[in-house]
């Protein structure tokens, strides 16, 4: 996959000689000594990383761990000391002014945790204030920004003032407002953060749905890890203004790679993390006709039947399995007693299914046969490792 954003080796120090800070860094002193020697912040340390095309990134960290400041390194309202940040393969530290202007306005659009609005512009006004600033002419910037609103839900709202407005809608305007430009990278700072607990779950949801129509790339920064891991596709951990940790949310929960990390990981509900593939035991089925369609099963395990099209259409059970060598016909002992669970359905759903004491096949989205759900799989995918310290070890070996 290539790369929309990367950053490579990106330091940022707030002080009077960030030399110095830098060379302190470089010999491995901490953030707290810097600060301690010379009174300087170190905003960034050594940070890399790459966002691919069409990603929803997850930026995550406590409170002045960097997030920000890596925010506006990237869309360069300030600059990094060291390092370098290439948009689409342009370096864009060290592009002159001009040029970043260019790329503010039509690379990168920004989404704030409060909103942002113009509390005496209606929503309609607010929304096409991006494009306004691009220079779009009102007829056409009023039909896209209409479009967008209608796709957030706030079509009959465009009258109205941001006032009138809950504080999920206000956002959905500031949402709005950013996808309406044709910037393909979205930096979205806290952007759910001031939100209450159900209406922040609800824009979550919401951006998921967006971000499937309208396939920007999302560099999302959260101090709540349970966000990362429900948006990212990739989810890099700051703290100190370092990357603590970096990849897909599963890995990170399964390996954390140190106690840091890992102590973020312990409350993770793993059951809304992982899917059905996750637990999948790759066995093959029978044709109806009898015809193994792949290798053969492991013996004790239930085998499911499918039509020419993969298609599930029974179950045998494993005591039956031995009649079907001496010629039984198929049909005869197969049973209808079987669930079947999409790969992608979260473990959540697929335990609740287990208390039948069915077997459960893995089916893709057109139904295809691909698998069966080991039980047992589950439990060890859904339980919190007992200590942080045994995960990390885990992790190294
Ligand atoms: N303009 C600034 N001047 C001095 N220090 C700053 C400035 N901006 C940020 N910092 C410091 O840099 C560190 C990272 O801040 P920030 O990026 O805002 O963290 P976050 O967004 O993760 O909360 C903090 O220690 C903060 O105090
Ligand atoms: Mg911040």
């Amino acid at each position: 996959m290539t790369d929309r954003i990367t950053v490579e080796g990106v330091y940022k120090i707030f002080g009077r000689s960030p030399e110095s800070a830098l060379a302190m860094l470089k010999s491995g002193e901490t953030k707290e000594a810097v600060l301690q020697k010379t009174g300087q912040v170190v905003g960034l340390s050594d940070v890399s990383l790459s966002v691919p095309v069409g990603s929803i990134y997850m930026i995550m960290g406590l409170s002045g761990s960097g997030k920000s400041t890596l925010a506006r390194c990237i869309n360069r309202l300030i600059e990094p000391n060291a390092g370098r940040i290439l948009i689409d393969g342009e370096e864009i530290t060290g592009a002159s002014e001009a040029r970043l202007r260019e790329i503010r306005r039509t690379r990168i659009s920004m989404v704030f945790q409060h909103f942002g609005l113009l509390p005496n512009r209606t929503v309609l006004e607010n929304a096409e204030f991006g494009l306004k600033l691009r220079g779009v002419p009102a007829a056409a910037r009023r039909k896209k920004v209409m479009e967008v609103l209608e796709v957030v839900g706030l079509a009959s709202w465009a009258n109205h003032l941001p006032g009138t407005l809950s504080g999920g809608m206000r956002q959905r305007v500031g949402l709005a407002r950013a996808l309406a430009t044709d910037a393909d990278v979205l930096i979205m700072d806290e952007a759910f953060s001031a939100l209450d607990p159900l209406i922040r779950s609800e824009m979550q949801d919401e951006l998921l749905r967006l971000h499937r129509t309208f396939h920007k790339t999302i560099l999302f920064i959260t101090h709540d890890f349970q966000e990362a891991l429900k948006l990212g596709s990739r989810v890099a951990i700051m703290a100190d203004g370092m990357v603590m940790r970096e990849g897909v949310p599963q890995d990170i929960v399964t390996k954390p790679g140190n106690d840091y990390v890992a102590a973020f990981t312990r409350d993770v509900n793993r059951a809304h993390l992982f899917d059905a593939s996750s637990v999948m035991v790759e066995s093959s089925p029978l044709r109806l006709d009898g015809r193994a369609s792949g290798g053969r099963d492991a013996e004790g395990e239930p085998v499911f039947i499918v039509d020419d099209s993969m298609q599930v259409v029974g179950v045998v059970g494993p005591r039956q399995l031995p009649c079907l060598a001496d010629g039984s016909a198929i049909q005869s002992l197969m049973s209808k007693d079987y669930e079947t669970v999409c790969g992608t359905e979260k473990l959540s759903v697929v335990a609740s299914l287990c208390h039948r004491d069915r077997p459960i096949a893995v089916v893709d989205e057109g139904g295809r046969y691909l698998g069966r759900v080991d039980p047992l799989q589950i439990l060890s995918r859904i339980g919190a490792p007992a200590a942080a310290s045994s995960q990390s070890r885990g992790a190294e070996a």
